[in-house]
């Protein structure tokens, strides 16, 4: 387990905490897993500072030395790595589920899973068979433990983050000078790659009582990767890439 610390230097999408909002987890109890690094860090802290107790696990708890996934075409993966990938992005949500599940019966709650933009769209660019077959499972769970849920006042419902700047993104694709995915920001409407906190303040949404009604849904946090075609824009950006 990593301790929850705060950390106000962040990449992108600006202050963890809004005052106007408040504590929106007052006294929550939150059960979040990959805390030690990347999105789970990052959803930790703001859930801690909008008063929520947070539980978190990691099996590094210094941070991701190698991703969840392991990246490779359906004619390269090898079955170790497809097994590897589908267990750390599939496996791992159903049993968290599973096992969490008779509490929830009796108290109703909000399941969050962690989906993709790899689960919408194939990649030209980067090769990741496990890893889109995975999360295409992670949103058709959700969607089916929203509807056995439901009667128990549980909700569960995906986040579809496009690419975000992560150590487990860094490693596996931006240390590389030469991979193809190196340029993604300039293909992205709103000009540069997720922060964690973007990711994480969607999920705080998801986990507040301002979204229950909502239940079996797929929020993407792109910045417009997934819906625009690509291609020049009609005009000069009139901000700066970050710029909010
Ligand atoms: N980074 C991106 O560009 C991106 C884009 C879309 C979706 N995602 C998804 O967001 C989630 C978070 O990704 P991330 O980039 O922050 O890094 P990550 O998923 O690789 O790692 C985050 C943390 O999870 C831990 N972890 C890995 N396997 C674990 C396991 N079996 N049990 C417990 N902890 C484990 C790691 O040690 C690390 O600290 C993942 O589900 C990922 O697929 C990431």
């Amino acid at each position: 387990m990593t301790p929850v610390r705060s950390r106000d230097d962040e990449v992108g999408g600006g202050a963890r905490s809004n005052p106007a909002i408040g504590r929106r987890l007052a006294d929550r109890v939150v059960l979040l897993t990959g805390i030690g690094s990347g999105q789970g860090r990052e959803a930790a802290l703001l859930f801690a500072e909008h008063g929520a107790h947070v539980i978190g696990c990691d099996v590094d708890a210094d941070g991701a030395e190698e991703g969840a996934a392991r990246f490779a075409s359906g004619e390269t993966q090898s079955a170790e790595d497809w097994t590897f990938t589908r267990r750390n992005e599939g496996n791992l949500l159903f049993f968290a589920i599973k096992h969490v599940w008779p509490h929830l019966k009796h108290h109703g709650g909000s399941i969050i899973n962690i989906a993709s933009t790899a689960a919408l769209a194939g990649s030209a660019t980067l090769p990741r068979a496990a890893h889109s077959a995975a999360k295409s499972a992670v949103i058709g769970l959700t969607r089916q433990v929203a509807a056995e849920g439901a009667p128990f006042r549980i909700r569960c419902n995906a986040i579809s983050p496009g690419p975000t700047a992560t150590p487990a993104s860094q490693v596996a694709i931006f240390s590389d000078p030469h991979h193809p995915m190196r340029d993604i920001a300039a293909h992205i409407p709103l000009g540069r790659l997720a922060s964690p906190l973007d990711v994480a303040f969607a999920a705080l949404y998801l986990a507040s009582n301002e979204a229950q009604y909502v239940t079996g849904a797929n929020i993407v946090v792109d910045g417009g990767y997934s819906a625009v075609l690509p291609g020049a824009p009609l005009a000069e950006p009139t901000r700066s890439p970050g710029a909010e």
